[in-house]
C-alpha cells in the first residue's frame, strides 16, 4: 500500500489515511415533515418546554410518519447528494449506511436502499456505531475509496428514532428525533480538499449506560421483553453526558495535535449533537470559541447518526463552510463509540 500524504498533514503531521486522496464531494439531508415540538411532548409525559430547552437545547424535532423507514429517509438524502456530485446512481461503487435502526435485523438498510435508488454497481453494509456512526462511515468508506477499491461511495447517517424511542419515558423521549444526510466521497486530485485524518475509539463498559435491551440475541423478542418495555432506548443520562464531555475534548485534542494544529487552525468545529450542554462543555475545554461551534439541536433533537450531517448542512447553507475550510467532526454514542475526523472541505 503506498501512503500518499496530503500536503495538509505534512507540518509535522502523520495522518492515518493510507492510500490516494479522498474527499466529502457533495452533502445533502433530509428530515421528515411531520414536527414533535416541546409542547407536544407536555401532552404526553411530565415534562415542560423550559426544562427541555434549558437542560439540552431542544425546541422541536422531526418524526416519521407510520410506516416510513429508515432507508426511506436516506433514499431522499442520498438521492439528492449523489445528484449534487454530479454522479448517477449506478457511479457508486460502496454504499454505508451508519444506523441503530435499520428498517429491520436483515437483509441490511444498504441493500434495500441499494434497491430503491437503483445503484446496481454497488456493494454496500451497515455500519452500527449508534451516535458515532457518521464518522465510523466516513471513515470506512473514505479508506475503501482510498485503497483504489472504488471511485465514488455513498455514506448515509440515518436514523428513525421515533421507532425505538419509549413516549412513555420523559428522560429519553423528549432527546430524539428522526432525519437522515448522505454525503458522496470520491478521490480527488485536488490538494485544496480532502478528508485528511481520522482517530476512533470504543469502549465496551460504557454499553449497559446507553441501549436498547431486547430484540437481538440475549434477549429475543418475547412477550415478556414487550410488557417490560424492553425495545425501546435506556439511558444512564449523566453517565453518557460525562462521559461525552471529556471524550469530545480528548479525541478532538489528539487528532489536531497529531496533524500539528490548533483549535486556531480551524475554520468550524462540528459535533454530534446530543445536547447543547455537551457541545459547549466540550468546546470551552478545549479552546474552540463559540463562533466556530454549530449547534442546530434545537430544530432537530438528536438524530443520532444524521446529527453531524445536519449540522454540516446548516454551516453549509449559511455560508458558514466553504470549500478549503478545515471543519474538524466529533462524535461520542452508545457503545461508548468515539469518532473525530479531519476534513478539509470539498465544495
Ligand atoms: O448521543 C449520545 C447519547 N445521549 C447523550 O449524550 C445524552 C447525555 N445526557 C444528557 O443529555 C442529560 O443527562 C439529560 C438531558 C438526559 C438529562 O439531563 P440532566 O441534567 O443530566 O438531568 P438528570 O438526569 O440529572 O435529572 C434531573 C432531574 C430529575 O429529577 P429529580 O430526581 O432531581 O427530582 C429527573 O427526574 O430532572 C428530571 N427529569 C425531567 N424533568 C422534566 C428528567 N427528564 C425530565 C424531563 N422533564 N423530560
Amino acid at each position: 500500500m503506498v501512503t500518499v500524504q496530503h500536503p495538509d498533514s505534512q507540518q509535522g503531521g502523520r495522518s492515518r489515511c493510507l492510500g490516494r486522496p479522498t474527499t466529502i464531494a457533495s452533502l445533502a439531508t433530509y428530515v421528515p415533515p411531520r414536527l414533535l415540538t416541546n409542547k407536544d411532548l407536555e401532552q404526553l409525559v411530565d415534562t415542560t418546554d423550559e426544562w427541555i430547552l434549558q437542560r439540552t437545547g431542544i425546541r422541536e424535532r422531526h418524526i416519521v410518519d407510520p410506516g416510513v423507514a429508515t432507508s426511506d429517509l436516506g433514499k431522499e438524502a442520498a438521492l439528492k447528494a449523489i445528484d449534487a456530485a454530479g454522479l448517477k446512481p449506478t457511479d457508486i461503487g460502496l454504499i454505508v449506511v451508519g444506523t441503530v435502526t435499520p428498517d429491520m435485523m436483515f437483509p441490511s438498510t444498504a441493500c434495500l436502499l441499494q434497491h430503491k435508488i437503483g445503484a446496481t454497481n454497488a456493494w454496500g453494509f451497515d455500519l452500527s456505531a449508534a451516535c458515532s456512526a457518521f464518522t465510523y462511515s466516513l471513515t470506512a468508506a473514505s479508506q475503501i475509496v482510498a485503497s483504489g477499491g472504488v471511485e465514488h461511495a455513498l455514506v448515509v447517517g440515518a436514523d428513525v428514532m421515533s421507532s425505538i424511542i419509549d413516549y412513555k419515558d420523559r428522560s429519553t423521549c423528549v432527546l430524539f428525533g428522526d432525519g437522515a444526510g448522505a454525503c458522496v466521497v470520491s478521490a480527488t486530485t485536488d490538494s485544496g480538499a480532502g478528508i485528511l485524518d481520522y482517530e476512533h475509539e470504543i469502549d465496551g463498559s460504557g454499553g449497559p449506560a446507553l441501549c436498547m435491551p431486547a430484540g437481538g440475541s440475549a434477549r429475543p423478542p418475547s412477550h415478556d421483553t414487550v410488557d417490560q418495555r424492553l425495545h425501546y432506548v435506556k439511558q444512564d443520562g449523566q453517565t453518557v453526558f460525562k462521559f461525552a464531555v471529556r471524550k469530545t475534548e480528548e479525541i478532538s485534542r489528539r487528532l489536531l495535535e497529531r496533524n500539528g494544529l490548533t483549535p486556531d487552525d480551524l475554520t468550524l468545529f462540528v459535533s454530534h449533537q446530543a445536547n447543547r450542554r455537551i457541545i459547549m462543555s466540550a468546546t470551552e475545554r478545549l479552546g474552540v470559541p463559540p463562533e466556530k461551534v454549530i449547534i442546530n439541536i434545537e430544530r432537530f433533537g438528536n438524530t443520532t447518526a444524521a446529527t453531524i450531517p445536519l449540522a454540516l448542512n446548516d454551516a453549509v447553507e449559511s455560508g458558514r463552510l466553504k470549500k478549503g475550510d478545515l471543519v474538524l467532526l466529533a462524535s461520542v454514542g452508545a457503545g461508548f463509540t468515539v469518532g473525530s475526523v479531519l476534513v478539509r472541505w470539498g465544495f
